[in-house]
């Protein structure tokens, strides 16, 4: 992809998801239809329907209806007391703030997102919960802004495929994560047997569609990243050959 085609792509998922945080400061929910954003959220295939009701009662009920992920990441993590997590593309914070509550007071969650409405949104949400070991940093994921190896989990909900650059966010995951580390990611991930015009048929960029991986592509790209054990299991159909993914591996 050229430089040029990839910075107008980003600013297209910036400006989406900036209209969608501002929607649920409004009042409504997502606020953009099934080809504008990760699916409505009233579907069970994205948002919040995907956690508990007794996780659902956790959260403010911005932070739920912000809720536009395709997986629950939190759910397979297995996260422990005092750990440091990481969630790429933090959004409304959901699965930051259901961290920072895992983990406990000894531990730290962190969000990263490049959408200044999604971190006002995400800090408000925070202090409404009243959790204090939730930090929520402004970037991309491509250039993540933590040392290397000062993350045990790295968590992400349907983030990834918006990457334009998956190899950089890959080598970040390598870097940032400590050995013996893990990943718990939620993503939308294509049967190997679809090619990159067959995911592009079906659904958009920015609606988390045509910028999906295959189990292939994510599997080769973790192992040459520093990642073992690597496992994509599939969980719900979003579109012809195309799933919400639960995508776990361990940093060697
Ligand atoms: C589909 S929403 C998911 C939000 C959240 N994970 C959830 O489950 O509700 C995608 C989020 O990722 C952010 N995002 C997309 N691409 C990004 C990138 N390259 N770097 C940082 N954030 C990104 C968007 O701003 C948006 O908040």
């Amino acid at each position: 992809m050229s430089t040029t085609a990839a910075d107008t792509l980003r600013d297209e998922v910036r400006a989406r998801y900036a209209a969608s945080a501002l929607s649920v400061e409004s009042g409504g929910g997502c606020g953009c239809g099934e080809t504008s954003c990760c699916g409505e959220p009233e579907t069970a295939s994205f948002g919040n329907a995907l956690y508990s009701v007794d996780e659902r009662g956790e959260l403010p009920e911005t932070a739920v209806l912000a809720s536009l992920g395709c997986g629950n990441p939190t759910a397979v993590a297995e996260l422990r007391a005092g750990e440091t997590v990481l969630d790429l593309g933090s959004g409304g914070g959901i699965d930051v703030l259901l961290s920072a509550k895992r983990v406990g007071p000894t531990g730290i969650a962190f969000g990263l997102d490049m959408t200044d409405e999604m971190l006002a949104l995400a800090r408000r949400n925070a202090d409404e919960a009243g959790v204090r070991n939730a930090i929520f940093l402004r970037g991309e994921i491509e250039a993540v802004p933590l040392p290397s190896a000062s993350v045990d989990v790295v968590i992400s909900n349907c983030v990834i495929n918006l990457s334009t650059d998956k190899p950089a966010v890959f080598a970040e995951l390598g870097r940032v994560v400590r050995p013996g580390g893990r990943l718990g990611i939620s993503d939308v991930v294509a049967e190997d047997r679809l090619g990159q015009a067959e995911r592009a048929e079906r659904g958009s960029f920015v609606g988390c569609i045509a910028g999906a991986l295959s189990v292939g592509e994510y599997t080769a790209g973790l192992e040459a990243a520093g990642f073992e054990d690597v496992a994509v299991d599939f969980t719900h159909e979003v579109a012809d050959g195309l799933h919400g993914a639960i995508v776990r591996a361990r940093r060697s």
